[in-house]
């Protein structure tokens, strides 16, 4: 039980982190005079973040946890870097937590649903996995709204230069290199919605492969190229 309880009191960090974001990311929208569609989408997405948060620290209570949740207030939000235009800053969250982290996230919390029973958990994951899908959305549309504007071609080089490092630090926390490792199966886990590393890694994978490489290849964004610049060639 304790490595549940562990594994959702980060859940409702990591949510609530993803709320102070998007209420950020939707700051830089209204100052950019970003389309309403895009604004609203942002406004939406707070809103479903910080449910997934309170449907997270529920399943953690109900699992005997009983600690605080450790947020630190210098690490919610955004910061622009050093010389950063705010296009680029927005381009930047855009396809690091959105077109990546949203997208995967759906992938992820699929399989996170399926052999899970506990009810509580249960109510969890089938609100998040329906949310993600138009946070999915969101971060393609915001893409797709930035090649349309005068920033296109300075998107298009942060595109190139960045997603080699993202997709990166992506594999690390999906536990990439335990990739083709036979799963250590934990029913009462499962149950509650976890999963061993590797199928964090397959579901990455399965990502890469369904969703970055045509989403990209269809905005004429390299992402094979991106995806094999840091990847060690043993891991394929
Ligand atoms: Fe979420
Ligand atoms: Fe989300």
């Amino acid at each position: 039980m304790q490595a549940i309880q562990h594994e959702w009191l980060r859940r409702v960090e990591a949510e609530y982190g993803s709320a102070a974001l998007t209420h950020h990311l939707t700051l830089w929208l209204l100052q950019l005079t970003a389309p309403f569609e895009l604004v609203r989408m942002g406004l939406g997405i707070v809103e479903d973040e910080l449910a997934h948060a309170e449907l997270s620290q529920a399943v953690y209570v109900a699992a005997g946890g009983s600690d605080m949740v450790r947020l630190e207030r210098e690490r919610l939000g955004l910061k622009l870097r050093a010389g950063e235009a705010l296009e680029l800053g927005v381009a930047r969250v855009g396809l690091d937590s959105f077109c990546l982290g949203e997208t995967v996230a759906v992938r992820l919390f699929a399989r996170l649903r399926q052999p899970c029973t506990e009810p509580v958990a249960l109510a969890a994951l089938d609100r998040i996995l329906r949310d993600e899908v138009r946070h999915r959305d969101f971060g393609w549309t915001l893409l797709e709204w930035l090649l349309s504007t005068p920033a296109s071609a300075e998107v298009r080089a942060l595109a190139a230069a960045e997603l080699p490092g993202m997709f990166e630090r992506l594999r690390r926390s999906y536990a990439y290199a335990s990739l083709g490792q036979a799963a250590q199966r934990d029913e009462l886990g499962q149950r509650w919605g976890l999963m061993p590393a590797c199928d964090y890694a397959r579901a990455l994978l399965e990502t890469y492969e369904r969703d970055y490489r045509p989403r990209f290849a269809d905005l004429e964004i390299d992402a094979e190229r991106a995806w094999t610049e840091h990847l060690p060639r043993a891991a394929g």
